[in-house]
């Protein structure tokens, strides 16, 4: 949870045209643009130093940059993204990737992995086998984070109707507390892991992000927000309206190491 950088991608004039299922309406371009100053603004309060990288005109989902790879301490993972429409992503993240980390991985064929599914606890890596990552990209995963010292377990999400990536439902914080969606919070996968768990009305917010000392939150979301806060985090919340149209979720739009 002690990061460094961040680095984001800037969403294209077509962000619009990206995978959604949400049916809250079409995203507006200058407000996306809008919430993601802000949310790039709060990654530099929370201590970061930022790549901002340009848009992606041929990729519409590819401000989602958390998808296409996996950072570890000393390794870079270049994911395979589920998604046909985004495959292409990976190949314009690699250089820059290959310049930061000593060593660099990629998931191969036919595995498959959308970065949104692999949630972060301490030692531990919970790998999501969704409609983008499949077993075949967990074992691959679990075998890079083994060689790295990091245990790793799946948690299959494909009869989840309602989150598209495991961290949709899940987000780990300081001190190995889960944030967990209602449906999540009762599998056996996260016996004995402390925990909050959201009401249905704001399953949304549990896609969180510890950021060193703050807690990266969507607005909306009161009740978690006061759980955060009383349970001794800081929450910064932000306005992720035009991104929850896209499916798209606040851990989504940034790698960070
Ligand atoms: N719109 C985000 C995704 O489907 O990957």
């Amino acid at each position: 949870m002690n990061f460094q950088h961040a680095i984001t991608r800037l969403p294209g004039s077509n962000f619009a045209e990206g995978l959604t299922t949400a049916q809250m309406g079409s995203p507006d371009y200058s407000l996306t643009l809008h919430q993601h100053q802000a949310y790039c603004q709060a990654l530099q309060q929370c201590g970061l130093q930022l790549t901002e990288l340009g848009p992606l005109e041929d990729y519409p989902d590819s401000t989602f940059i958390e998808d296409v790879a996996v950072l570890l301490p000393g390794c870079a993972v270049i994911t395979r993204p589920g998604a046909s429409s985004r495959q292409g992503e990976i190949e314009q993240i690699r250089p820059l990737l290959s310049e930061r980390f000593p060593r660099l991985e990629a998931i191969q064929a036919p595995g498959t992995m959308d970065g949104g599914d692999i949630c972060e606890a301490g030692s531990h890596f919970f790998i999501g086998i969704s409609h983008r990552t499949n077993e075949e990209g967990a074992r691959q995963l679990a075998a890079i984070l083994g060689s790295l010292g990091f245990t790793a377990s799946t948690v299959d999400i494909r009869q989840e109707r309602e989150i598209l990536h495991l961290k949709s439902g899940i987000a780990c914080l300081e001190g190995g507390r889960l944030v967990l969606i209602p449906s999540l919070s009762g599998r056996a996968e996260f016996v004995g892991w402390p925990r909050v768990v959201t009401t249905e009305e704001e399953a949304y917010g549990a896609n969180c992000v510890q950021v060193n000392d703050f807690v990266l939150m969507a607005s909306g979301f009161p009740r978690l927000q006061k759980d955060l806060l009383d349970l001794g985090y800081h929450p910064l919340v932000l306005d992720m309206s035009e991104y929850r149209k896209m499916d798209g979720g606040l851990s989504c739009l940034s790698l960070r190491y």
